[in-house]
């Protein structure tokens, strides 16, 4: 133990926030660190493991909706209210328990959505760091609103901000474009700068070789750590023995159905779909996606979660049987890492991008909304680790975009062996940055000094 120092790691509660606090969890307990991940008890009873892990502790803070989470608040106001006013009441009574109880907390590193977190950190004199789940680059976007540097509706066509390339106005994160559209999302990521400056460390799942700009830019208004990607070691530098995922999921992967099809596809022909946790594909957008798979003649895999089953075409799987295994949930790392896959169409959230970056696999990108559409601009133009799936003037992108784009990334023409040589350039600066004395691990290293100290 190093000091015998305890950090409650903090969460937002789902998936794409809980895999990369978690894993960081890891990387802390690795380094001597005793760390416990604090999660809502409705995603505590929800959570489903196939290697439990060993090296962090769990613990549970209300968030009002014990039963049901977030599908039991009638609005996403209300959720983010309540889990707000009671969540803080929560957290502070958990703090005071476990000192109480000989297991003081030394630090708490909290997800930047809940900055209510930092405000009961200091009530309570702990150290506190910010976790910020999202790109450097959507996070100085954010920060330029959240400062009024640049103002919501954005005017005109394009933007220009420090560190960043040249964005035109729909590849902005969805709440700053559609301004209006999730009032209660807006202010949450708004209100993560809100009282940032008090927060001791500021802590950015990237790294350093990146998104160098932007981090120059954004070190110069705090002590910035990149410590990023967060994907399981047996992935990355391999130091972390155990260390094969990210230890709990919320959704039961169909794991051997999944690895069984994978093993008897030839090398680099499959291609992987999948929106994520929380993405809802319109009907007409499900049915172009299924055409357009069609129209490739390529295997593929599919994730297709339970509710947005229904959206399917009519006789789509059987249709497809020979072609395309369909799931409702898969181990993606694995699937990433399995040879037979050549491509990744991804909603492009942003564990998904890191993932495919970290292990090399070029990208269709089609985003949805959040941060995904300054991501998927960011695979195109800045990585060059895949193409964008651009929408017609309704909003959707049709089948033969589709066909062309995956075609372009699986069969290898000009553009496609440059997009395939970068994802492999960027999965070895993705190791490296993780591995001993990369730019991430003596990052982290740095924090666990000062923390310990
Ligand atoms: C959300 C937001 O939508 C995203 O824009 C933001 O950047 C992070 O939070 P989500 O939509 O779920 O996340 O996408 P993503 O960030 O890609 O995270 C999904 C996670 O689930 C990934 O770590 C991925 O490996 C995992 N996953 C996904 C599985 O394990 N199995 C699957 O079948 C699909």
């Amino acid at each position: 133990m190093a000091n015998g120092t305890h950090v409650l790691v903090l969460p937002f509660p789902g998936q794409g926030h809980i895999n990369p606090m978690l894993q960081f969890a890891s990387r802390l307990a690795s380094k001597g660190l005793k760390t416990t991940l604090v999660t809502t008890v409705f995603i505590f009873k929800s959570i489903y493991s196939d290697h439990p892990i060993a090296s962090t502790s769990f613990r549970t803070i209300s968030d009002g909706f014990d039963e049901g989470g977030f599908a039991q608040a009638k609005s996403p106001d209300i959720y983010l209210s309540t889990f707000k006013s009671v969540g803080s009441q929560s957290l502070a009574s958990l703090i005071k328990e476990l000192g109480d109880s000989g297991i003081p907390v030394h630090a708490v590193i909290y997800d930047g959505f809940m900055a209510w977190a930092l405000d009961i950190a200091k009530q309570l004199g702990i150290r506190a760091a910010v976790f910020l789940t999202q790109s450097c680059a959507v996070n100085s976007i954010h920060y330029h609103v959240s400062r009024g540097l640049l103002k919501v509706p954005v005017e005109g066509s394009r933007i220009w901000l420090p560190g960043l390339p040249e964005l035109k106005i729909w590849e902005l994160p969805s709440l700053i474009y559609h301004h209006g559209s999730y009032p209660a999302w807006f202010d949450t990521i708004v209100n993560q700068f809100s009282n940032i400056d008090e927060a001791d460390w500021v802590l950015v799942n990237s790294f350093y070789e990146l998104e160098k700009e932007v981090v120059d830019w954004m070190s110069k208004i705090w002590k910035l750590g990149t410590i990023g990607p967060t994907i399981p070691s047996m992935y990355l530098d391999r130091r972390l023995k155990h260390n094969e995922d990210y230890g709990l999921q919320l959704l039961h992967p169909n794991t051997s159905a999944c690895m069984r099809w994978l093993n008897t596809k030839p090398n680099g022909s499959v291609v992987y779909v999948s929106f994520g946790s929380l993405a809802e594909v319109g009907v007409e957008q499900m049915a172009e996606i299924a055409w357009g798979l069609i129209g490739t003649n390529a295997y593929f895999l599919w994730v297709v979660r339970e509710p947005e089953e229904p959206k399917l075409p009519d006789n789509f799987k059987h249709m497809t049987r020979e072609k395309g295994l369909i799931v409702r949930w898969c181990p993606q790392l694995e699937v990433l890492k399995h040879g037979s896959v050549g491509c990744f169409v991804s909603h492009c959230g942003y564990n998904s991008v890191l993932e495919a970056l970290g292990l090399g696999v070029p990208m269709v990108a089609m985003p949805q909304w959040a941060d995904q559409a300054t991501n998927a601009k960011h695979v195109e133009d800045v990585w060059g680790v895949g193409v964008r799936a651009l929408v017609d003037e309704k909003g959707i992108v049709r089948r033969e975009t589709i066909k062309q784009c995956i075609n372009e990334v699986i069969m290898g023409g000009k553009r496609g062996n440059e997009i395939k040589k970068n994802s492999i350039k960027w999965k070895n600066l993705a190791i490296k940055a993780a591995d001993h004395g990369g730019s991430s691990d003596k990052n982290i290293d740095e924090f666990v000094a000062k923390i310990t100290s």
